[in-house]
């Protein structure tokens, strides 16, 4: 949360896509005494997010699209890993830079296409390609413009290292409780059971470890 400043305007901390809010305790701690709402599409996550927040009463969560939030409502937003999963996340960046009050912060971190060579998301994706066409990633481009008034302060790649047991609780935990749950709903068990096995054929043997990058933008208005 280093990027965070607490020289902030007055008003709420927004953080959509928030899950079940882990980044919650950082900013209560970074932020003593300021508001916090969290928003997520989710109402398996919003509750467990509520279950995380309960007894603070500073801190809300919406049940929600959060592609969207009103303008010159917010003294900062933080979002983490959910902007890749929004339909236009160009225009939802655009929205949620115009949301910010004079002097409030917007900080994203999200997951760009590219985010490390021989690692488990590029193996994944790449057998993934030769069955299912790649989704336009253009808005990447977009997203720096998209900050509309606001100050570029921050445009970087972040890195830590990940561990899985192995290849194969990776993958089922990607097919079954991430991103891919929906394209396992809409093509069924058979075809995520091609998948698993080219994705394991092209997988290292025993515990993976790797390093991706995300993407990291700070903008102040
Ligand atoms: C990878 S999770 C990240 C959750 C949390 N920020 C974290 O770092 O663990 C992405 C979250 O975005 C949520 N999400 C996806 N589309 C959304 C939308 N349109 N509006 C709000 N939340 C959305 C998902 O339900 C999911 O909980």
């Amino acid at each position: 949360m280093r990027a965070l400043p607490s020289d902030l305007p007055d008003g709420p901390v927004f953080v959509p896509c928030c899950g079940t809010f882990p980044e919650l305790d950082v900013l209560t701690g970074h932020l003593p005494g300021r508001e916090i709402v969290g928003i997520d599409l989710s109402a398996g996550m919003a509750a467990r997010a509520r279950n995380r927040a309960a007894g603070n009463p500073l801190v809300r969560v919406g049940e929600g699209d959060a592609s969207e939030l009103d303008a010159g409502s917010a003294a900062a937003i933080v979002s983490v890993f959910g902007l890749q999963q929004l339909p236009e996340p160009d225009v939802a960046l655009r929205s949620w830079a115009e949301a910010l009050r004079p002097g409030g912060v917007l900080s994203v971190v999200y997951w760009p296409h590219s985010t490390e060579p021989g690692g488990a998301f590029t193996v994944l994706s790449e057998v993934l390609r030769e069955h299912v066409p790649a989704g336009d990633r253009s808005w990447e481009e977009r997203l720096v413009p998209a900050l509309a008034g606001a100050t570029l302060e921050r445009d970087e790649p972040l890195s830590f290292p990940m561990a899985h047991p192995d290849a194969d609780t990776f993958f089922t935990a990607h097919t079954r409780s991430g991103p891919m749950r929906p394209l396992a709903d809409a093509r069924g068990e058979e075809f995520i059971a091609v998948l698993r096995e080219e994705f394991l054929r092209r997988a290292p043997e025993g515990e993976w470890r790797h390093r991706p990058s995300a993407r990291h933008i700070v903008a102040r208005a």
